[in-house]
């Protein structure tokens, strides 16, 4: 595996630069903070009547309409939610400077045909591997997140060192950058979104409290068993990966481990797990992305609403308030 880090990467491709980072959420804030504590040149472009304009100018960052802060723009930065990027590519198409570069923190858009950039253009990945608001506190701690990053379009010769001097900006260098593709970094991370770490482990923690509050379990304390130690193994895992995790845990936990895993999760999870990427590649879920975003998140807002009514969410709501 190929890591770049900091002392790898020359910075100077961004120096002197404008960078318009459209959005100001999750990815965005973090994002143009750390540019800007770089020292690198940033606008943040907001549509009109965004809630966010004062707290990215409270924070000491200029503000502009989305037309107005791409037109000054040497790099435009899309992170806004991926299933508005085709409108807004629509809208700020005929403002961007000719061979502009434009940056994605997911490949998505680009894999799944929602942008079709225009020639002219630099086209390039820097995904932070984790949330914005940990990218952040990282950078402020000296610290710094894995990211992937890729180059889908190079017009100027330039991409790459963009790319990287961008992923050294944003912190990831401190870290590291892997090289990957568009399509590649797309399809794993809709991957991972489903069938591992953020679908199938919080329904298999729910399942492991459902069991044992029908088998006369009190709710407390099958939320601390299935739910709190989570914590605990994510923990070990990122300090010593899944076998030395292992190793450390009790010789009960360890031979439960042993003999529970692998009948929870046998062939044909893993069998339904190639048909989630089968699917991924097909675009079958980019397509669910889409008509979730036309029908006005309808099928989200209901799963929220009746997620935040279950017993295991009164649990631990329950267990939150005893403990503050
Ligand atoms: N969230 C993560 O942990 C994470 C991690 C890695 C990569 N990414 C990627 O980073 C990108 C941004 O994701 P995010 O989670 O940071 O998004 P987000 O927090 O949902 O983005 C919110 C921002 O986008 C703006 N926005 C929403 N709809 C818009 C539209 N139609 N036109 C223009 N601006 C619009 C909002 O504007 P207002 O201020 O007007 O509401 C707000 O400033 C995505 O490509 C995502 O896949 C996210």
């Amino acid at each position: 595996m190929h890591l770049l880090k900091d002392a790898d990467i020359d910075p100077a491709p961004l120096m002197g630069k404008t960078v318009a980072v459209l959005g100001y959420g999750n990815q965005g804030r973090a994002q143009a903070l750390n540019l800007k504590d770089s020292g690198i040149e940033v606008v943040v472009g907001l549509r009109g009547g965004s809630g966010s304009a004062f707290d990215a100018e409270s924070a000491g960052l200029a503000t502009a309409l989305l037309e107005e802060a791409v037109r000054s723009a040497d790099v435009v930065m899309m992170l806004s939610p991926d299933e508005t990027h085709e409108a807004l590519y629509r809208e700020i198409e005929p403002h961007l400077s000719s061979g502009a570069a434009l940056g994605f923190s997911h490949g998505l858009s680009i894999r799944f045909g929602f942008i079709d950039p225009r020639p002219d253009l630099d086209v390039f990945l820097v995904a932070p591997k984790g949330p914005g608001t940990a990218l952040r506190s990282l950078y402020m701690e000296g610290k710094g997140m894995l990211a992937a990053w890729a180059v889908a379009r190079d017009s100027s010769g330039n991409a790459r060192d963009i790319a990287l001097a961008y992923g050294r900006a944003i912190g990831c260098g401190r870290a590291g950058l892997i090289a990957t593709t568009f399509a590649e970094e797309a399809e794993a991370d809709l991957f991972n979104e489903q069938a591992v770490v953020w679908g199938a482990v919080p329904e298999l923690l729910i399942a492991g409290f459902d069991t044992l509050v029908a088998g006369g379990v009190s709710p407390e304390l099958a939320y601390l068993e299935c739910v709190g130690e989570l914590k605990l193994l994510a923990d070990l895992i990122e300090a010593r990966g899944i076998a030395g995790m292992r190793e450390v845990i009790s010789n009960t936990a360890e031979l439960g481990a042993l003999l529970g895993g692998r009948r929870i999760v046998d062939e044909s999870v893993r069998r339904r797990m190639a048909e989630v990427l089968t699917e991924v590649r097909a675009g079958r879920f980019a397509g669910e992305l889409r008509q979730e975003e036309a029908s006005g998140y309808a099928r989200l807002e209901r799963a929220r609403e009746e997620n935040r009514k279950t017993l295991l969410e009164e649990t631990y709501r329950r267990l939150s308030d005893a403990e503050s």
